[in-house]
C-alpha cells in the first residue's frame, strides 16, 4: 500500500505480510483499546479488520476505497491478547472487489468482517 496509515500506527497495528489480494496484520490489545466492560472496544476490532481490508485492496499501486462493510463480533478479547487480522480477496471485478477478513486470537475467531471495495 502506498503512503502511511496514520490511524493504524496510532492503534499499534503492525503489518506482517501483504500480497495482491491478501494481507496479515497483528496487534496486542492495550488498556487504551478497552471499553467500560474491560473488553476490546468494538471500534478497535473494526478498525483492525478495516486496516487488513485496506492493505489487501490497495496492494502496490492499486487504489480502492471501502463502499460497504459488515462485521460480526464473535468473541470478546481483553488487554494483553495478541490478535491477527487476515484479509482474503473473494471476488475481483472491474469495478468492485469483495474481501473477507477474519480476526483471530490464536485458533479462535474473534470477528468476521466482509468488505466491498470500489477500485479507482
Ligand atoms: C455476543 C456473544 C456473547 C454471543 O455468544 P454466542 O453466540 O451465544 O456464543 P457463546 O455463548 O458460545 O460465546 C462465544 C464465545 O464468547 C465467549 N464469551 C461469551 N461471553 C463472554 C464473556 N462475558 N466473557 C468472556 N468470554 C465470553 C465464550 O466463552 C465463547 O468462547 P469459546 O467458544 O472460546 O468458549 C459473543 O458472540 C460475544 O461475546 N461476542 C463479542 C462481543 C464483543 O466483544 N463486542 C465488541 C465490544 S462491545
Amino acid at each position: 500500500m502506498k503512503g502511511k496509515d496514520n490511524f493504524r500506527e496510532l492503534l499499534g497495528i503492525h503489518l506482517v505480510e501483504a500480497k495482491d489480494g491478501s494481507a496479515k496484520l497483528m496487534m496486542t490489545v492495550a488498556k487504551d483499546h478497552t471499553n467500560a466492560l474491560g473488553f476490546t472496544h468494538g471500534g478497535v476490532i473494526f478498525s483492525f479488520a478495516d486496516c487488513a481490508f485496506a492493505e489487501a485492496s490497495n496492494f502496490g499501486d492499486k487504489v480502492a476505497v471501502a463502499v460497504q462493510v459488515s462485521i460480526n463480533f464473535l468473541r470478546p478479547t481483553v488487554e494483553g491478547d495478541v490478535l491477527t487480522a487476515e484479509a482474503t480477496r473473494i471476488s475481483d471485478g472491474k469495478t468492485f472487489g469483495v474481501y473477507s477478513i477474519s480476526v483471530r486470537k490464536e485458533d479462535k475467531t474473534v470477528a468476521l468482517f466482509n468488505g466491498l471495495a470500489y477500485k479507482q
